[in-house]
């Protein structure tokens, strides 16, 4: 376990769902403290629970509401369908103030998610800095890894484009990207992130066209980060 996991708490706003499911369940693992967030405290209990179920003694994960989520944790991680996007990040901006955001959203419209559709932000990680403001750092990252790997134990081969408002902040999710065992690249500013949030829909056609199941990406040509 790192100083860095003992000291800060993060919140998976959404983190009952697949992907955020996934991973405060590999945080948790890496020793974070963990919150998970949910619009019923209920539902949120009920899943820290499934994740402490599958965890040594000593991991902390605990549920309530995407609010009280977002106002106890250091770094708050959003995980809701695009759908959700705006109206959760409205609901917890205010406790934002100072922390660092991760949106993991890959502004996907139904029924055509095999095709690029970029808000008019440019992405939805542009979106939520324009919603929270000037004093929230935003970071996007893990818009490509399948939650399928991320529930797994196996090593995950799919690698994590981060992007973010200030290299701070990037450094930091890179930590986070490591914690969870895989492999990050910094990709550069938040504006960068469409290209990670596009490859969402790029990845769905390939395993509707190829018949794969959880495709991702991995950067060659470059010493791979350790
Ligand atoms: N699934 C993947 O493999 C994957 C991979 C990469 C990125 N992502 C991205 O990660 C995000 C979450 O994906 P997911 O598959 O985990 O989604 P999900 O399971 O469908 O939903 C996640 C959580 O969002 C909340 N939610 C759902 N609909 C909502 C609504 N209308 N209003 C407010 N909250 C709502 C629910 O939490 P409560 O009911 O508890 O509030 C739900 O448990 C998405 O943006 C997706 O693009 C997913």
């Amino acid at each position: 376990m790192t100083k860095e996991a003992l000291l800060l708490t993060i919140a998976v706003l959404g983190g009952t769902g697949k992907e955020g499911k996934g991973l405060a369940y590999r945080w948790a693992k890496a020793g974070y403290r963990m919150i998970i967030g949910s619009r019923t405290s209920e539902k949120a209990v009920t899943a820290a629970s499934e994740i402490m179920e599958r965890l040594e003694g000593g991991s902390s994960v605990v549920g309530t509401t995407n609010l009280e989520a977002a106002q106890q944790a250091n770094i708050v991680v959003l995980s809701v369908p695009y759908s959700a996007h705006r109206d959760t990040l409205e609901s917890v901006k205010e406790a934002l103030k100072g922390k660092l955001l991760v949106d993991v959203t890959a502004p996907l419209v139904p029924p055509k998610v095999s095709k690029v559709q970029m808000p008019p932000a440019g992405s939805a990680a542009q979106e939520a800095k324009e919603i929270v403001g000037e004093d929230v750092e935003v970071a996007g990252a893990f818009q490509n890894v399948s939650y399928k790997h991320l529930m797994g134990e196996e090593d995950v081969e799919c690698d994590v484009l981060v992007t973010g408002t200030s290299k701070k902040a990037r450094q930091e999710v890179l930590t986070l990207v490591e914690a969870a065992g895989l492999v990050g690249w910094d990709a550069g500013p938040l504006e960068n992130s469409v290209v990670a949030e596009g490859l969402t829909s790029v990845l769905i056609n390939i395993n509707k066209l190829y018949g794969s199941k959880h495709a991702g990406i991995k950067i060659t040509g470059a010493p791979r980060p350790l």
